[in-house]
């Protein structure tokens, strides 16, 4: 599924918090998702959240100069794959219903030519109440998708229907409604699956467990920092993207994910154990206690060398800039590779700048790995979006094309899940 775009309108319920779990899950999914708030859901929630969460400009207002100048809200509308609406508060849809386009919220919904899905959240009496049910009847009939709401304690103190169901059904429900044909992520037994109306079913995997439960992956991410005194290192321009979006995809399988990161400005992906390092020698301290595993992927750019110790912070003086004396850092994938009780797949990554093929081929065979993924690092690779790599195996060298970092970890966790389904 080719990074499909999701327009998010955040209803004013107090569900509202629970749409910025929403906003990771589909962005952990490879989805790029745009967030419209109500003025009611910017009292529960803020927009600085959701600009945050989703890494892009958030809406609240029909009557923004600058936003109407930069984006329509027509073109806001359609420029969508699908528009989620979550929390659907009994408010909203009562407005959908009736076709109200007082706000940009409902002024979008209007004016969508896409399929809509609401998950609604509110009160159990609100929920049950005849303009409700005539209104949600309503929507349905008009073509809206609208899940049915949870039964349990509400934040109201009451008991029922009317809970927002959980973020990962929604995701599930948006999977569905976009048509993926691949496995549903983060459909696991713990999840429950509101019915949809417009659809029968949201289990798209032949009601199998997800492809990867009951494996452990473990994944290096981002870079290292290696002191050269107490107050400065030697750090590299990874930005831990690529790694994070592996982690992310695979967890979206059912793995349990084990992720070794450097130092990052990134978010842990929703169902990942993230253990923090700073040096070469700590992440494979890290590696090391994470085992066992079935995969590793070791994605990291982990510094070739440190510094030789040095205690206190190096002043300058009269002897002119001091000399560096750098030892050589453990080679993390070669030595897991080289264990006996190394995982059944690991996986390196090789940066490159030249002659990209005939290195990572080399490096395969100097590591150990099984697979190699291959990138020219040349251009805006470390810290951009997109990737382009190579996958060098025993079988040869498969070059996919230029692809939004997420795609790649996708197709990345689908192989590895295929690879470790075969018999060995
Ligand atoms: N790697 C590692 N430990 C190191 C160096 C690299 O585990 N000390 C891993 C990286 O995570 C990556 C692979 O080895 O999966 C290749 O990393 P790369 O930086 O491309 O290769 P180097 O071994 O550093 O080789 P060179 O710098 O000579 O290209």
């Amino acid at each position: 599924m080719a990074s499909e775009r999701i327009l998010l309108i955040v209803g004013g319920g107090i569900a509202a918090y629970k749409a910025c779990e929403l906003v990771r899950l589909i962005r952990g999914a490879g989805m790029s998702v745009r967030c419209v708030l109500t003025e009611g859901a910017a009292h529960f929630v803020t927009p600085m959240t959701f600009a945050a969460l989703s890494e892009q400009p958030v809406h609240t207002s029909l009557w923004d100069l600058k936003d109407e100048a930069e984006m329509g809200h027509i073109q806001l509308s359609r420029q969508a794959d699908l528009v989620v609406v979550c929390p659907g508060t009994a408010d909203l849809i009562a407005r959908m219903a009736n076709g109200h386009a007082d706000d940009l919220a409902t002024t979008l919904l209007l004016a969508t030519d896409k399929p809509v899905l609401v998950a609604p959240a509110m009160n159990v009496r609100m929920w049950t109440h005849p303009a409700t049910t005539r209104n949600v009847a309503q929507l349905r009939a008009d073509g809206v998708a609208v899940l049915e709401p949870n039964e349990g304690p509400m934040a109201c103190g009451e008991y029922g229907p009317g809970r927002l169901p959980g973020p990962p059904a929604i995701l599930a429900a948006i999977r569905e409604k976009l048509g993926a044909n691949i496995s549903t992520p983060f459909v696991s037994s713990e999840v429950e699956t509101p019915a949809l109306s417009v659809s029968t079913s949201l289990d798209t995997n032949g009601g199998e467990k997800p492809r990867l439960a009951g494996r452990h992956i473990l994944v290096t991410a981002g870079p290292t920092h290696e002191p050269i005194d107490p107050v400065r290192y030697i750090a590299n321009r990874s930005s831990g993207k690529q790694g994070y979006a592996i982690a992310a995809a695979l967890a979206a399988l059912g793995a349990r994910v084990t992720l070794v990161s450097g130092p990052v400005e990134l978010t842990t992906p929703p169902g990942v154990d993230r253990i923090d390092v700073e040096t070469a020698r700590e992440m494979a301290a890290a590696v090391d206690a994470a085992l066992p595993a079935d995969a590793a992927v070791m994605v990291a750019a982990v510094a070739d060398w440190r510094v030789e110790g040095v205690d206190q912070k190096i002043k300058k003086g009269a002897g002119g800039p001091p000399a560096l004396a750098l030892v050589e850092n453990p080679d993390i994938l070669a030595s897991l590779a080289a264990r006996t009780d190394r995982p059944g797949l690991v996986i390196g990554f090789a940066a490159e700048t030249e002659r990209v093929i005939d290195h990572a081929i080399a490096k395969r065979a100097r590591k150990g790995a099984d697979w190699i993924l291959a990138n020219d690092v040349s251009g805006d690779v470390m810290g951009g979006d997109g990737n382009h790599v190579h996958i060098v195996t025993r079988d040869g060298v498969e070059s996919w094309d230029q692809l939004p970092k997420a795609e790649v970890a996708r197709r990345l966790a689908d192989r590895i899940a295929d690879e470790l389904a075969r018999p060995h």
